[in-house]
């Protein structure tokens, strides 16, 4: 089974693993439409340098208006959506103690009710045609806790609860899984928002080093392909050994 001519939805894709997941679909013929809050034409010329077709729109994914209006934009019915990969999302380090109750919110409406939104107008459009796959953005961190970053792992904890419901409320038609990064060399690690030592202290995990965007997007293209057929419900850790559940 090819993935050329299918269709993918790909959120978070003006840089970083949302971009390489969309450039790697595209590399496969799939016609992607990738959004983000911010501009995404880099994005957009990279996947026409491969020879590839992108649309592109602005969303904030934690908002439903302008969340719906990419569906009914991209893909009204009778318009047909083969694969979400939701890749957009947010993070920040800080103590506790220290947490305002606005960045916790900020984090969460991000995270979980940006992945709600965004996953349900995409099983809703798979729905009418009865097949899909679902790619979410865990984290390592989806599956243990972590000091200093408890907003963003309830958040990826949130988000495998929404895999493993939605895998069994739309199975066996649509399969739902997450990819669980550990640390991946993007925009996300260098951000204000964490310490300084942030980038050090990762660096202590089996394969000792930062993965890289592409070997993420290679997992989101085989879960859209043939090799993810029979998988679903799962978080998938691409992570250089940071968690062995
Ligand atoms: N980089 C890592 O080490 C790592 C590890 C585990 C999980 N993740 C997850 O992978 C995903 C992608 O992370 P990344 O490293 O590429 O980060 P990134 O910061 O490089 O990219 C995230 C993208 O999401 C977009 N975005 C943020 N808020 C948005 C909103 N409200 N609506 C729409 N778009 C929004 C940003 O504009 C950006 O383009 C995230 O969900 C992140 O939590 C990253």
């Amino acid at each position: 089974m090819s993935i050329a001519g299918s269709t993918a939805l790909v959120t978070g894709a003006s840089r970083g693993i949302g971009r390489a997941c969309a450039e790697s679909l595209a590399s496969k013929g799939v016609k992607v439409t990738i959004v983000d809050l911010l501009d995404c034409s880099e994005t957009v010329e990279a996947i026409a340098a491969l020879g590839g077709k992108a649309d592109q729109g602005i969303c904030d994914v934690a908002d439903e208006q302008s969340v719906k209006a990419v569906f009914e934009r991209h893909f009204a019915v009778p318009g047909r959506l083969d694969f979400l990969v939701h890749c957009a999302g947010i993070i920040h380090e800080r103590p506790l103690l220290e947490t305002p109750i606005d960045e916790f919110d900020k984090v969460i409406a991000v995270n979980l009710r940006g992945t709600f939104l965004i996953g349900r107008e995409a099983l809703r459009c798979m729905s009418t045609t009865g097949s899909g796959r679902v790619v979410l953005t865990s984290s390592d961190m989806g599956y243990y806790g972590r000091e200093t970053f408890s907003p963003y792992v309830a958040s990826k904890h949130g988000v495998m609860g929404l895999v493993r419901s939605w895998a069994k409320e739309f199975a066996p038609a649509i399969t739902v899984n997450a990819l669980c990064p550990g640390p991946i060399d993007t925009a996300m690690l260098d951000t204000q928002n964490m310490s300084p030592d942030w980038r050090e202290r990762e660096l202590d995990i089996p394969l000792r080093r930062f993965g890289q965007p592409e070997e993420i997007a290679e997992m989101a293209t085989f879960l859209c392909g043939e090799g993810g057929a029979y998988i679903t419900g799962q978080g998938i850790g691409i992570n250089g050994g940071s968690v062995m559940p």
